[in-house]
């Protein structure tokens, strides 16, 4: 069995225990704003790997380095632009990572062998205690098997990964639920990765106007941003994306139906499950939901597809991402 334990505070002994266990080398998944992370010794090669074994990652996906503050950043980077100080002071600690040229102190592991480095300060009092304790930042990735559900919940962790990590500290569900935006600063325009709690409206308003990345990548090309796979993030249901009101004509077989804001009329033997017509309160309810539809062996989930504006930017990416199928 994997140890377990839970966190009630910044002070919880649990907390430097993990420490410990991450200065050793060994792999320690903790509860951030957004998703729970698998955290190792970012400056250490070796623990880096063991993520890397741990999820199936692959070697061409890089990791981001979580720290306690701007001046642990600002020693992981060969150059601190204005727009970083601006968006740091504003929005951290919380749920945006910051892409810049890497120093000579991140390991090449943690970059997958690129120039940069991605970088961000999590808001949870626990993530945050333990990178103090560590002393150095912790390289995370999303505590789940590669391509599969992030998880909020300490329980889907374990149920993922299992024996392949060493401690997992259970700081209850998470707020946010969807991962962070990743922000590239490295070009002449600074471009969003991956949408997330932070939009674009409020990056702008900040640093000017913001490229967004629309693209895809597919299995076995070359990766224009890393870690950005079509299929990603997906439950072991099949998922599909409808029209709201849609409803479903007739279906057989273990079939969910989320409606968004109301339900329509389903056929008898449909789950109906209805989600509020609220990005925020779908964003950090989505995992759970799909992970306990997969959890309850449902074989099809059939979802409303969200409204088209910035608001549902993220949930919007997740779930396109989730309803890919797979390629050759
Ligand atoms: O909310 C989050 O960001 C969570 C929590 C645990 O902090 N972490 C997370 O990590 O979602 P992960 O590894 O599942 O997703 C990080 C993404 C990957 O798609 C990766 O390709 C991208 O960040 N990334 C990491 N380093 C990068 C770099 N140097 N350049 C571009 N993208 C990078
Ligand atoms: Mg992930």
């Amino acid at each position: 069995m994997t140890r377990l334990l839970h966190v009630a505070g910044s002070d919880d002994p649990a907390i430097f225990e993990a420490a410990s266990l991450l200065r050793a080398g060994r792999l320690v998944a903790f509860p951030t704003e957004t998703v729970y992370g698998l955290g190792a010794d970012g400056l250490n090669p070796e623990a880096v790997a063991g993520i890397y074994a741990a999820k199936g990652r692959p070697a061409t996906n890089p990791v981001i380095l979580h720290v306690a503050d701007v001046a642990a950043a600002r020693a992981l980077v060969s150059h601190w632009p204005e727009a970083a100080t601006d968006l740091a002071a504003r929005f951290w600690p919380g749920p945006l990572t910051l892409v810049l040229p890497a120093s000579a102190a991140v390991p090449a592991i943690v970059r997958a062998g690129g120039p940069s480095v991605a970088l961000r300060c999590p808001a949870h009092p626990v993530a945050l205690a333990l990178i103090r304790a560590a002393g150095r930042p912790l390289a995370a990735p999303s505590a789940n098997r590669s391509q599969h559900l992030s998880p909020t919940l300490a329980q889907h962790v374990a149920s993922s990964l299992g024996e392949a990590v060493d401690l997992i500290l259970d700081g209850g569900p998470t707020e946010a639920g969807l991962e962070s935006t990743i922000l590239d600063l490295t070009g002449e325009r600074s471009r969003i990765l991956r949408p997330g709690p932070i939009g674009p409206a409020e990056l702008a308003a900040l640093v000017g106007p913001v490229d967004r990345w629309e693209g895809a990548v597919h299995a076995g090309e070359v990766q224009a941003a890393p870690g950005m796979a079509e299929r990603h993030y997906a439950p072991r249901a099949r998922l599909d994306l409808v029209a709201p009101g849609t409803g479903l004509p007739e279906a057989s077989g273990a079939v969910a139906y989320v409606g968004l804001g109301k339900l329509p009329a389903l056929p008898a033997g449909i789950r109906g499950i209805l989600l509020p017509l609220d990005a925020d309160a779908v964003g950090t309810r989505l995992y759970a939901l799909l992970h306990e539809l997969d959890d309850a062996g449902f074989d099809r989930i059939v979802m409303e597809r969200p409204p088209e504006d910035d608001a549902w930017l993220a949930v919007r990416d997740r779930l396109r991402r989730a309803s890919a199928k797979e390629r050759p």
